[in-house]
């Protein structure tokens, strides 16, 4: 009898802790394998210092993005991250250190409120904020749209400026995690940001590193954020707050809607704007509402509030947002950093679109969806955001949303108002937002959902 010989797949042998090399671990992890605290320092060691090139740190992504990581692997990214750069103790300058961190959205301003807010409550704030990518905006281009708002502050001067007024907000130095700085560049490129694994190692590195006791996670989900669902948003949640617990950090995370844009404002000038109004108690319902959760669990993590749902803080925010206490602060805070107050006094002074066209409702009817991502979409070709790294950006322009999902609108009100540089950007803009909202003739469930006859 003829024997058969069969050539089997070599199997994949994972490196002996010696023999620690860049293709090893990314071999190991596409198979599935599970990476040791070494292996992961040495890449992430190895990427930051230039010893391992962008296409293996494309191709380690990407092995993760598939394979996944767990929690334990996960824990192990986010520390080698954080210690890839200086780390930052502000305990001695506030005692305890609370931070904030959105997973990013359309319309998204809350630090602008929330941080001032914060403060007026007792509890100092130092935090350091990123840029808008793609179609969710940054705090950082918001500020900017005040004139001469200085975003980048020396370590001493951050420090200088929180001992001094209580507050200070501005860039991420390069010598915080630079290590997800390089990765976050890559990933953005290479299809393989919304990977859970990666994103919560983003985040809680940069809050790591940059001295946070106490956290305050805003994991956004719907169709404007990376997470789609409650489920996936939940999931990315839990992971980060185990991060937490294994580094000793108290992470309090909040899983908000961003289905439609935040508030009615999108785009930077206008952003500041209705900041602005919230500070002097004048804000759309559900960015106020917002506000004032986010900095309740803030208060709550600094020890100034003990109820799990911060109703015992919940007044005494509402009225520092109508007192005009936490516009104080923000008033503190641009005076601090070189932006210019008479702006932000007089409002209409901020930047302001050439061309402002009001768009109404086409027909009447319920208002079931207002796609965030397209409204983002929208507003970056308007020119509020960047469509690649380093692209210059229109503080004025971007789109007010007059109405929100649930509304009864009836045709030839007012829907919408597209702020633009050109007449012909202004149409495209409304074409494309106006295709973002959807219509149905009633709400509640219907009492049959079809009829099938037998011909
Ligand atoms: N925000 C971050 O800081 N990192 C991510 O990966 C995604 C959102």
């Amino acid at each position: 009898m003829q024997s058969t010989i069969l050539f089997e797949r070599p199997r994949f042998q994972p490196p002996r802790s010696t023999d620690v090399s860049a293709i090893s671990v990314i071999e190991k992890k596409r198979e599935g394998g599970s990476l040791t605290p070494e292996e992961i320092r040495f890449f992430v060691e190895g990427f930051t210092s230039g010893a391992i090139p962008d296409y293996q740190a494309a191709a380690f992504c990407m092995a993760v993005f598939l394979k996944g990581m767990s929690r334990r692997e996960t824990a192990d990214l986010t520390m080698s991250m954080a210690e890839s750069g200086e780390m930052l103790d502000l305990s001695n300058v506030l005692g305890y250190v609370v931070d904030k961190h959105s997973s990013g959205g359309v319309g998204d301003k809350t630090s602008l409120v929330v941080l001032p807010l914060v403060v007026a409550a007792g509890v100092p704030v130092a935090k350091m904020s990123g840029r808008g990518l793609s179609y969710s905006g940054g705090t950082l281009d918001k500020l900017e749209s005040i004139s001469g708002f200085n975003v980048s502050l020396t370590t001493t001067q951050f420090i200088d400026q929180v001992q001094k007024i209580g507050i200070v907000l501005a860039g991420q130095t390069a010598d915080l995690a630079p290590a997800d700085a390089k990765f976050y560049a890559l990933r953005d490129v290479t299809g393989t940001v919304p990977s859970k694994p990666l994103i919560a190692s983003s985040i809680m590195s940069k809050k790591i590193a940059a001295g946070a006791q106490g956290i305050v996670l805003d994991v956004k989900c719907g169709l404007g954020a990376f997470m789609q669902t409650v489920e996936d948003a939940r999931e990315l949640a839990q992971i980060m707050v185990d991060i937490g617990k294994s580094h000793n950090r108290q992470v309090t995370a909040l899983i908000s809607d961003m289905n439609q844009p935040l508030g009615s404002a999108v785009g930077n000038a206008l952003e500041v704007r209705e900041a602005i109004a919230t500070l002097q108690g004048q804000g759309p319902d559900d960015f106020v509402e917002h506000c004032v959760v986010v900095a309740g669990h803030m208060l709550r993590l600094a020890g100034k509030a003990s109820a799990a749902d911060i109703s015992d803080v919940r007044p005494m925010l509402e009225t520092r947002l109508k007192d005009g206490s936490a516009w104080e602060v923000f008033r503190k805070l641009v005076e601090a950093q070189g932006g210019d107050v008479s702006q932000i006094e007089h409002p209409e002074k901020l930047p302001i679109a050439p061309v402002i066209q009001d768009v109404v409702a086409p027909r009447s009817g319920y208002l079931s969806g207002i796609d965030a991502r397209e409204i983002g979409l929208a507003s970056v070709d308007l020119g509020a955001g960047r469509q690649k790294k380093g692209d210059p950006i229109d503080y004025a322009v971007g789109v007010m949303i007059h109405r929100k999902v649930g509304e009864l609108v009836q045709a030839g009100e007012p829907l919408f108002t597209v702020h633009a540089r050109t007449q012909q950007a202004a149409d495209q803009a409304r074409l494309r937002i106006l295709a973002a909202h959807q219509w149905v003739d009633k709400i509640g469930l219907p009492i049959f959902y079809d009829v099938i006859l037998d011909s």
